[in-house]
């Protein structure tokens, strides 16, 4: 009966204490964020990772990729005509924006503008009936893809192109068109493209971005200079080795030869959340053209490597051909580029291991620790160091009795409080093997010397713009890169 009571007495002691304990206990709260940051529309954008471009118009059927302004819209005839096509290729691909050339620099328009009879209207395709556009947000809309619109700057049809006034209210009638009656928009795209004997003419951006953003809640705005998504500085697909989402704005300016280095690397002292898109296409050309053909597996990796994988979105361009179908070839393509991709990151190595960090903010149980890196959320759950552990923090995997065996190592931020990490350096037993800058919300180091083995991975992060937040990391075999036969 005594020892009874007596471990009654003990349990009722301990419960007192843990209860002193819990009420003392505070919640370890994530850190402050590193301005600038990314709005709601910024960051749903840059999760997307890949985005699909359609470049489609009378270029189509003349074999060129800069028309004339003067072609017949009756040579406009996609007799087969099928968006739904062109989604379920997006669809299969893991794409979930499509961004269509409503308007290019010939300025015919794929849709029955009010404002101009140079378009479909004078098309046989329908019976001058048709509007591609509208087929166009049907079929995203059935396929559960998302839709964007370029409508480009540059006309060489309009006769009021030169005339600032009249043609900038041209051009905005056209926008409200576009943005008013096929549903929700969440990208345009407005470039500086013009041939050097265009007529002088101003556009006035401010009034057009006024006018989108009145349009469209949940719209992106791309151009050189933004103000949601900056242009890469390139059509090659190929971001910076460094690359920063944050960049001055009051630096930039559309259609500017002498920026694009800096719209490469972006600044880390960037006053502006303005992440970097690389466009580039799958062919040679913008447009189709039956004599070219679709870029091979290895050269779509190399560019996914190198924009996605270094921070960026990745704008790839698919040209329905004159039938109106992406061509066969571009679609087996992309599915093998989907796969391969799928092959490649669905398994990560570091998740059969142990992972040791410099420190934890919160301590143990904190909610900040290595464990965060390893989860499906790659960008609210992370791995916080503690703030006052200096500018030297870690994280260690450690494989269990295995040997690892990769070529592809893969770190992400957690952007959402900001970019912030400046260097990094990564070790595989002791030995260095990466020297990197940024990271962002994905880098991608796929590895020079090919496959390594190793026991211990080391990931330092040598500088930062307050402690460094990681959200994944992945070690990960690319069964597709042989580095000795590029
Ligand atoms: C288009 O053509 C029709 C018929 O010729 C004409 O009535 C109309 O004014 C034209 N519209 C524009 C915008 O030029
Ligand atoms: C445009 O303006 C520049 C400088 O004002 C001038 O040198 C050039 O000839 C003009 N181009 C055309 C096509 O009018
Ligand atoms: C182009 O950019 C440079 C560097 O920011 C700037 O000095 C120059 O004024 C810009 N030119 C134009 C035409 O905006
Ligand atoms: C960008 O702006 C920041 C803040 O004004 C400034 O410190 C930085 O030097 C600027 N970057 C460049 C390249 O001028
Ligand atoms: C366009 O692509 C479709 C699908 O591959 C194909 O059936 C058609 O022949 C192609 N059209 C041309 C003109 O190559």
């Amino acid at each position: 009966m005594a020892k009874l009571l007596c471990s009654f007495y003990i349990i009722t002691l301990l419960q007192l204490v843990q209860l002193v304990i819990s009420k003392r206990e505070i919640i370890p709260t994530p850190p402050l964020p590193v301005l600038p940051l990314p709005t709601f529309s910024q960051l749903k954008w840059q999760q997307r990772e890949l985005i699909m471009f359609l470049h489609f118009g009378v270029n189509t059927f003349t074999d060129s990729e800069w028309g004339t302004g003067h072609e017949n819209p009756a040579i406009f005839n996609p007799v087969e005509l099928n968006t739904n096509q062109w989604v379920t290729v997006a669809a299969e691909a893991g794409i979930s924006l499509m961004i269509l050339t409503a308007k290019h620099h010939d300025g015919f328009c794929l849709w029955p503008s009010k404002y101009t009879n140079h378009s479909v209207i004078g098309s046989p395709w329908k019976n001058g009936h048709g509007d591609v556009v509208q087929e166009f947000v049907n079929a995203a809309k059935v396929g559960g893809v998302d839709a964007g619109i370029y409508l480009s700057p540059w006309d060489k049809h309009d006769r009021r192109y030169g005339q600032d006034l009249a043609y900038n209210e041209y051009y905005l009638a056209q926008l409200q068109e576009l943005l008013n009656k096929y549903g929700s928009v969440r990208e345009i795209w407005f470039d500086g493209a013009k041939g050097s004997n265009a007529p002088n003419m101003s556009y006035y951006f401010s009034d057009w971005f006024a006018m989108v953003n009145e349009l469209q809640s949940s719209i992106n705005i791309f151009s050189d200079a933004g103000p949601d998504v900056r242009w890469v500085g390139n059509e090659q697909g190929f971001a910076g080795d460094t690359c920063w989402s944050t960049i001055n704005r009051t630096s930039l300016s559309i259609g500017n030869e002498s920026i694009v280095e800096y719209l490469n690397t972006g600044d880390p002292r960037g006053t502006d959340w303005l992440p970097a898109e690389c466009d580039v296409s799958i062919r040679p050309g913008w447009f189709w053209h039956k004599s070219e053909s679709p870029k091979k597996l290895s050269e779509l990796l190399e560019i996914y490597y190198n924009s996605v994988g270094r921070n960026c979105v990745l704008l790839l361009n698919v040209p329905p051909n004159s039938t109106g179908l992406i061509s066969d070839i571009d679609a087996q393509r992309l599915r093998e580029f989907r796969s391969a991709i799928d092959t490649i990151f669905s398994k990560n190595l570091a998740e059969n291991c142990y992972i040791k960090v410099s420190s934890q903010r919160g301590g143990k149980g904190g909610g900040f620790g290595p464990e965060n890196l390893l989860d499906s959320d790659h960008l609210w759950t992370y791995w916080a160091p503690r703030d006052e552990d200096g500018d030297d923090h870690w994280i260690e995997i450690w494989g269990k009795d295995e040997v690892l065996r990769f070529n592809v190592i893969r770190i992400q931020e957690a952007i959402g409080l900001g970019q912030r990490i400046k260097r990094h350096e990564i070790y595989v037993d002791h030995k260095q093997i990466i020297k990197g800058t940024t990271i962002g919300h994905k880098r991608l180091h796929r590895l020079d010397g090919g496959t390594v083995h190793g026991h211990v991975v080391r990931i330092r992060i040598r500088g930062s713009r307050g402690v460094p937040l990681i959200s994944s990391i992945g070690l990960h075999f690319d069964p597709f890169w042989h580095p000795n036969f590029i």
